[in-house]
């Protein structure tokens, strides 16, 4: 990202020239009136410095260049130079050159011949290279580049294509200082010639593929000179080795690689490292004394299998600005005097281990947080009264930690401009809540409290508001002016009344849940306004009349479950239609009339539909055989959804939700969440469907499950039926069938059991006889068919994982805000639909 901004030049250029007089001419950012690259800059024989980055020229030529002999530093990033052929050679022989920085250029490559050529002439003091984001490969820069072995001290090729090793000549550049290929694909080992790099500071590999052990990666690194060793991000294994051999480093990453062992015993010197990050790994054991590291300023080793105490490790780390230590397996108490010297610290991360925090509530602690993360620790019953103290924080998570209490009024009052996020989640909170209106809270989680009253006014800019599991009331008009909302849940509350007729204010919705309160009235017609909404729940209500007509709308839906309400009416035709991006649709126990539209299986990615409990009458279409979601042999991978990039993750606060879906299974209602991707389930059950089953229903190969009893159905079971093999069970009881299969229809599925085959199923009873006389015709239609007649699909729910990541659509002082949230700990937090946004455009445009 780019901060210039851009100002347009009304007047020419070479009055600015004239003005400015000088050796430097720094024109970033700016937008010209002419295009073009100002001609009078190539007679400038004395500028030593042109930093045009993010600037409006258009360079296509560049002879200009060549006559500016002085010239020492040439910045050009983000401008295209996908036509000026020759620009880089022609830079490098300029003979004064030092620095040339060309980040995200859309430099030609391979196409290029000059850039494979050798650059006669070229300067002897070309030291500085930065080609960061031009998306070039290796065959193309490696033999370009090798012909400034001797002068080269700083290269940056982050995010190019480099593959494979890495080349051991890089090891013959002795100048070098900083090596920079972060975000490239290269793989294997650190080549044994970087143990000659005898002044290299900085050394930065994150985001690649690098499968070293770690003990001998270290042996292959100069040890004198590293100040900064960055492989986050890689598939470096082994155990950790005795760093502090490593005597000028003051910053080591290791995180999200395959390290495990536990850490070295004792160490050799002290250190004066400043930063370590060992998080994303698989360390086990216990933390190390670490007094050698007074000088830590950031410590992380979060996700890791560490266990034993934490806190007398920390007392002496006074340095210490941010502590990152949750999700691993420490225990223990932390009380005040662990963290009486820990005058610094504005970051704290203990989330998810077993640590008990007891701190009184009249203590004054002298830091000021900036970030407090104290999820699933022991808070203790009471809120807690040293918050009192925090001033200035912007992240507060309690969520889970015991706390049996109502809200202290200071708190509300206390909350201060800066604060982003709030979870309160997962405790037993009661009282009620005051209006919220000043400040801005983006992301507000209260769910799974005690919470009661109305639903507060709250902040104009929240995003994210959880408020689900509580015993909140009354209307929800007091949310109408939250109108860039992107995320509300409110399930499981006693809400009730009609539904406000607002949603038109909702442009951003995409996740909406409204599902167990007792909302009344009809669905009014401004939820055609969510047309960004894929989530969209309102499941056990008592919500009556017609789906409004302006549903077909909310084009982005991918789940819809109106189950459980007194919705009447014909499934519309539109259905088909507009929501084609449909993967749930669950309209159960409504009193849905007439027959099924035709155009239903114009949703070709759904996967489970659930009609059951209606009045739906008529023929089962026999173009279900369309629903590509159903017979693909696996279920449409592209539902799958995952947003994790290369970016650090220290907490993580996504715009993410989890697709949940209420499904009856073999007889219970059951919620599937992680494994709903992999379900694929028709269920029509309790209609008034008349006619034969349609055989076309047997190409619908995903199925897992069908559920066709009680209708009115008739003639043959489709004589293909066992071709369903990954059906985990199949009823169609209670209905006027023939049973016209015999055995062997079902020989493909080795799991399936019970009569009429030959397997019994496990754990089930004995099965009763026929002759039984206490058996009513029903309970032993419904026993041959329901109980004893399914397979057991083990291996496919064990794995799987559907997540959504809602499309946050936000503003853009929206992205700033959050960014600003970034540098208040060295990019720690990432919100990660932010980041991939940014990146997603830093890699497609040219600011
Ligand atoms: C640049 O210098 C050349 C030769 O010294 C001269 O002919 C030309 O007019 C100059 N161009 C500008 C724009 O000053
Ligand atoms: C290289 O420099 C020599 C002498 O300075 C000159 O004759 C020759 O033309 C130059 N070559 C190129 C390709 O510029
Ligand atoms: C706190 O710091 C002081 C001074 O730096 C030191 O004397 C004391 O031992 C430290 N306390 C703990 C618990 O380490
Ligand atoms: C709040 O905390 C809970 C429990 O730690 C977590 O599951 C949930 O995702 C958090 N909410 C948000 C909005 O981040
Ligand atoms: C099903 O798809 C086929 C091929 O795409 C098409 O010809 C047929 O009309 C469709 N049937 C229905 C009922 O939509
Ligand atoms: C099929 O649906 C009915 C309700 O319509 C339910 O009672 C029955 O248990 C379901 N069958 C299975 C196997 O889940």
């Amino acid at each position: 990202m780019n901060h210039h901004r851009r100002i347009i030049l009304p007047i020419p250029l070479y009055m600015i020239i004239a003005i400015i007089c000088s050796p430097h001419l720094k024109l970033a950012g700016i937008e010209f009136t002419s295009p073009k690259v100002p001609y009078q800059i190539s007679n400038l024989s004395n500028l030593q410095t042109l930093d045009l980055a993010s600037s409006s020229v258009v360079i296509k030529n560049t002879e200009w260049l060549s006559r500016l002999s002085s010239l020492k530093y040439l910045n050009l990033s983000y401008i295209d130079l996908s036509e000026s052929i020759s620009l880089l050679n022609n830079a490098v022989r300029l003979p004064s050159i030092v620095e040339l920085h060309l980040v995200n250029c859309l430099l030609p490559n391979h196409t290029a011949k000059s850039f494979l050529s050798p650059v006669k002439n070229s300067s002897n003091s070309f030291a500085v290279l930065d080609l960061d984001s031009n998306y070039l490969p290796s065959y193309a820069i490696y033999p370009w580049l090798f012909q400034f072995n001797g002068s080269l001290t700083d290269i940056n090729l982050s995010d190019n294509q480099l593959f494979g090793t890495i080349p051991e000549a890089l090891g013959t550049m002795r100048n070098l200082q900083t090596l920079d290929l972060t975000n490239n694909g290269l793989e294997g080992c650190i080549p044994s010639s970087f143990s000659n790099l005898v002044s290299l500071r900085e050394l930065r590999l994150p985001g690649n593929n690098l499968n070293q052990d770690l003990p001998s990666l270290f042996g292959y690194l100069p040890k004198r000179s590293l100040q900064v060793m960055d492989l986050y991000g890689n598939q470096i294994s082994g155990s950790l080795p005795d760093f502090t051999k490593f005597t000028a480093l003051k910053e080591l990453y290791l995180g999200l690689n395959q390290l495990n062992g536990s850490f070295p015993e004792e160490f050799e010197k002290k250190s004066n490292l400043l930063i370590l990050d060992l998080a994303d790994n698989r360390l086990n054991g216990l933390l190390p004394d670490l007094s050698a590291f007074g000088s830590l300023l950031e410590l992380y080793f979060e996700r890791n299998l560490l266990n034993g105490t934490l806190a007398e490790k920390l007392a002496p780390m006074s340095n210490l600005k941010s502590l990152g230590a949750s999700s691993n397996f420490f225990q223990g108490i932390i009380s005040e005097t662990h963290v009486t010297n820990l005058s610094s610290l504005v970051y704290l991360d203990l989330s998810y281990n077993s640590l008990v925090i007891n701190i009184s509530a009249q203590w004054s602690p002298s830091f000021q947080l900036d970030i407090i993360s104290l999820s699933s620790c022991k808070l203790g019953d009471s809120f807690p009264g040293w918050l009192r103290t925090q001033k200035n924080f912007s992240v507060l998570d309690v969520s889970n930690t015991g706390i049996i209490d109502s809200i202290p009024s200071w708190f509300w009052e206390s909350l201060n401009q800066g604060i982003r996020y709030l979870n309160l989640s997962s405790n037993q909170i009661h009282g009620t809540v005051p209006d919220l209106m000043s400040g801005n809270l983006p992301i507000i989680d209260m769910s799974s409290n005690n919470f009661t009253g109305y639903i507060p006014l709250f902040p104009l800019d929240t995003v994210t508001l959880m408020l689900n599991d509580n015993m909140f009331s009354g209307s929800i008009s007091s949310l109408c002016n939250l109108t860039i909302l992107s995320h509300l849940d409110l399930s499981k509350n006693k809400l009730s009344g009609k539904l406000p007729d607002c949603w038109k204010n909702f442009d951003r919705m995409t996740i909406l849940n409204l599902e167990f309160n007792e909302f009344t009235g009809s669905i009014p017609d401004s939820i055609g306004a969510l047309v960004y909404v894929s989530m969209m729940s309102m499941r056990s209500n008592s919500l009556t009349g017609e789906l409004p007509l302006s549903l077909n709308n909310c084009t982005s839906l991918r789940l819809l479950d109106l189950g459980e309400n007194q919705l009447a009416g014909k499934i519309p035709e539109w259905f088909g239609e507009s929501l084609s991006t449909l993967v749930v649709l669950s309209l159960p126990s409504n009193q849905f009339n007439e027959t099924l539209p035709t155009n239903l299986c114009s949703l070709d990615r759904l996967q489970i539909l659930d009609l059951s409990l209606n009045k739906i009458s008529g023929n089962i279409p026999k173009c279900l055989e369309n629903i590509s979601g159903m017979t693909a042999r696996s279920p449409d991978s592209t539902i799958e959804y995952n947003a994790i990039g290369l970016e650090r993750t220290r907490l993580t606060y996504r715009a993410r939700y989890v697709f949940k879906a209420l499904l009856q299974w073999k007889g219970r209602q059951s919620e599937y969440q992680k494994t709903l991707g992999l379900v694929v389930s028709i269920d029509l059950s309790s209609n008034k469907l008349s006619g034969e089953i349609p055989s076309e229903i047997t190409s619908l190969l995903a199925l897992v499950a069908l559920n066709l009893s009680r209708n009115s159905l008739t003639g043959p079971i489709p004589q293909d039926i066992g071709q369903l093999r990954r059906l985990d069970f199949l009823d169609l009881s209670r209905n006027d069938l023939l049973q016209s299969f015999d055995v062997s229809s079902y020989a493909g599925n080795p799991t399936l059991c019970g009569v009429p085959l030959p397997n019994r199923c496990l754990g089930d009873d004995e099965p009763r006889s026929s002759k039984d006389k206490d058996v009513t015709e029903e309970e032993f239609d419904d026993n041959l068919i329901n109980k004893d007649f399914y397979v057991s699909i083990v291996v496919g729910f064990a794995i799987g994982f559907w997540g959504l990541c809602g499309s946050l659509i936000l503003k853009d002082s929206w992205r700033h805000a959050y960014f600003r949230l970034f540098d208040t700990v060295r990019d720690r937090i990432l919100v990660t639909m932010e980041t991939s946004f940014a990146r997603i455009q830093r890699r497609t445009s040219l600011k």
